[in-house]
């Protein structure tokens, strides 16, 4: 690369590239070998590229992009694991409805399905009353404990599900029915109050135990053929155990007399018809994970 008009250093006796800036020239030194190879190496790289794969954007005249020689396109590939998903999801769900509840639980691959399935089914259909995750809220029972109004096997919860609490369309739904005991004149609010008290003592809340003596005979009377004689519950008829901390209704005085006078017989949809079987067998496989389940 020298070049006999290039003027020459005369410090280093090396070559120069001939342009001065302020009297400072540059030495006209050869690039390293290994840098210019590997420059080479790259441009080939390069080309090879461009002529397998599409070119973004489009070469200049070619008009659209070039497709490349290996015809790669990332949205083709995206769509195919898409539509190999659709379809693996499809016969997962055929699985679901084939398989019974117990099988569901014991394939780690159909329980992860219905798992993923169940949870954001529970999102779009439950969450609204029953709270994320089914931490619940006044008035709408918490699924993410060991208490439960009704039936809390698998089977037992898909039966809750598919046909609903009071739901009074459905004749297979879940029904009892707690008298409003105060609205329809059964008790006097007197009783009631002293009823009240009667609660509370069950769970050694209460600090009245004339009222309580004076309510045990209304107990035994109207209240234990469904919460039974010990307050325990009964599941047979959603009685809540009212021995426990766990209130759905409020565990105020005031919340458990208004309970006792008008009675809350509060109501659950029923899914079946709105939902497909896989997805309530999803749910109810969902439901039972998230903690309480029998
Ligand atoms: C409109 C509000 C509402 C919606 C929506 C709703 N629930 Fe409920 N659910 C209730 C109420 C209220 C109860 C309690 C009824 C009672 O007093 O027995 C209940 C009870 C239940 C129970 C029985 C709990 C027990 O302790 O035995 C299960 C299980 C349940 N719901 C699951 C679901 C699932 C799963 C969904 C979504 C598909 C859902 N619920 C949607 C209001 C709702
Ligand atoms: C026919 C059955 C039945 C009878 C009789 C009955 N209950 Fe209930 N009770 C229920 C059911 C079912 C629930 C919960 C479901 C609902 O109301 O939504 C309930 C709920 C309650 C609750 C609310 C518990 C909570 O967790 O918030 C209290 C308190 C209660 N009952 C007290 C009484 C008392 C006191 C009597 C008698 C005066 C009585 N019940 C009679 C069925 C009955």
């Amino acid at each position: 690369m020298t070049d006999d008009n290039k003027p020459v250093d005369e410090h280093s006796g090396l070559q120069t590239t001939g342009h001065s800036w302020d009297g400072i020239s540059e030495l006209n030194n050869p690039l390293p070998r290994w840098w210019l190879y590997t420059w080479y190496i790259t441009i080939g790289i390069a080309v090879i590229y461009m002529i397998l794969m599409p070119a973004i954007p489009a070469l200049p005249g070619l008009g659209t992009n070039t497709p490349g020689l290996r015809n790669h396109s990332d949205r083709d590939n995206v769509s195919l694991a898409i539509s190999e998903m659709q379809q693996k999801r499809q016969s997962d769900a055929t699985a679901l409805l084939d398989a019974s509840l117990r099988d569901i639980e014991t394939d780690r691959d159909l329980q992860q399905f219905a798992l993923a399935m169940g949870e954001s089914l529970f999102g779009d259909n439950c969450a609204t009353c029953h709270g994320a995750g089914g931490r619940g809220a006044k008035g709408y029972p918490v699924l993410a404990d060991d208490i439960w109004l009704w039936d809390g096997t698998l089977e037992g919860i898909e039966t809750t599900l598919r046909h609903g609490i009071r739901h009074e369309e459905d004749e297979d739904t879940r029904f009892s029915a707690m008298p409003r005991f105060g609205q329809d004149g059964f008790l006097t609010a007197a009783q009631i109050s002293d009823l009240t008290e009667y609660v509370l003592h069950l769970s050694d809340r209460s600090d009245d135990p004339e009222a309580v003596e004076r309510a045990s005979g209304n107990w035994v009377a109207q209240c234990s053929s469904c919460h039974g004689d010990q307050g325990k519950g009964d599941r047979t008829q959603g009685a809540p155990d009212l021995t426990d901390a766990d209130w759905l209704f409020g565990d105020s005085k005031r919340d458990i007399f208004d309970t006792i006078y008008h009675a809350r017989n509060s109501h659950m949809p029923a899914w079946e018809g709105r939902l497909d079987d896989a997805s309530i067998k999803a749910l109810a496989v969902y439901v039972h994970s998230l903690g309480g389940g029998e």
